[in-house]
């Protein structure tokens, strides 16, 4: 596994993590973890993002990374930002972005289980474009073989919980990129009957899921309006701090085919403070474990959470006065 831990809060949250990895190790699960030094501080060292060769070496000689945070003031264009994070995301075909949302004790309403499947590697940002005289111009390219891949990960999982299955779109103006969503949503449709599973104007939808999230079981989107809904859904369990995500290529195209990654940034207002809530870093982590098919770890890591919080074990963001490594500390000392 490589850890790379990137920028600002993103090496603070990711020492929060790493404990977690030798705690599976001493329990038995094979792995070993190789931090690697990609993100602003070795771009401004050494004008380097990530090469093809280090890309490739994590392609081909790791089969997961975890991974902090990228952005940096001192980089204002974010370029590494992009050559890093996006280029893993679209490099290694890693098309499902999941973002759950389940609120922890006291951060949001009980009960509440929604899951963001975000198509992650082409849509608006597949970074073709082109700025020019008087107007500017970013193309959005969705393919059939991305788009069906996304959608039918979205009816599988909702069929396995049993909840509907929502799609955001905008066909009605994007006729072409999100008319195709919308026409392959049909024919998963017609081939999952017993998923309650409707297409929805994306509008409309953002209006529906504040008013009443409940409604809501596995939504399906893509990569912008995917970015966007998940930032909401972490809303209602606590905010960007203690949403995880986990993306992965379900066709295998290479060994590197899982990334998990907390779905906030870096953070540069808050970095090297010790503010920053490590939960989101940590939940990230176990929905790693579950993918690797280590449920008993992935349950016990989210159930020190829940029981920690649920202590009174608080960041400042959620009300509370701990530092990242006290809360990474109240975390781990309920692990057996
Ligand atoms: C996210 C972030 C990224 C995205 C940025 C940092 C490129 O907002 O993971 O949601 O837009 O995908
Ligand atoms: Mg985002």
């Amino acid at each position: 596994m490589a850890l790379i831990p990137g920028d600002g809060a993103g090496p603070e949250v990711m020492a929060e993590a790493r404990p977690l990895l030798d705690w599976a190790r001493a329990r038995g699960r094979h792995l070993e973890a190789i931090p690697m030094p990609y993100g602003a501080e070795h771009f401004l060292a050494t004008g380097e993002t990530l090469s093809e060769a280090a890309y490739a070496d994590l392609r081909d000689g790791f089969d997961a990374i975890l991974f902090g945070a990228v952005g940096d003031p001192r980089v204002p264009d974010g370029r590494h930002a992009e050559a890093i994070l996006l280029r893993l995301r679209q490099g290694l075909e890693l098309t499902i972005n999941f973002r759950p949302c389940r609120p922890l004790p006291g951060t949001g309403p009980e009960g509440l289980h929604l899951e963001v499947f975000r198509e992650n590697t082409e849509g608006a940002y597949c970074l073709q474009g082109s700025t020019e005289p008087g107007r500017a111009v970013d193309l959005a390219v969705h393919t059939e073989v991305a788009v069906g891949r996304l959608l039918e990960a979205a009816f599988v999982r909702a069929a396995h919980r049993g909840c509907t299955l929502t799609l955001a779109h905008k066909a009605n103006v994007l006729k072409h990129g999100h008319g195709l969503w919308v026409r392959l949503f049909q024919e998963l449709q017609a081939k999952h009957p017993e998923v309650s599973a409707r297409a929805m104007h994306a509008d409309a939808l953002l209006c529906a899921l504040v008013q009443d999230p409940g409604s809501f079981g596995v939504i399906a989107a893509d990569n912008y309006l995917g970015d966007l809904i998940s930032d909401l859904t972490a809303a209602f369990a606590g905010g960007m701090g203690t949403a995880p995500s986990l993306s992965w290529a379900p066709h295998r195209p290479f060994r590197c085919a899982l990334l998990a990654e907390p779905v906030h940034g870096s953070a540069p207002d808050i970095a090297g403070k010790n503010l920053a809530n490590p939960v989101g870093m940590i939940l990230s982590t176990a929905l790693l474990f579950r993918h690797l098919g280590w449920e008993a770890e992935a349950e016990a890591v989210e159930t020190a959470v829940s029981g920690a919080l649920a202590d009174g074990a608080k960041t400042r963001d959620l009300g509370g006065t701990l530092g990242t490594s006290a809360m990474g500390r109240a975390i781990r000392d309920r692990l057996s």
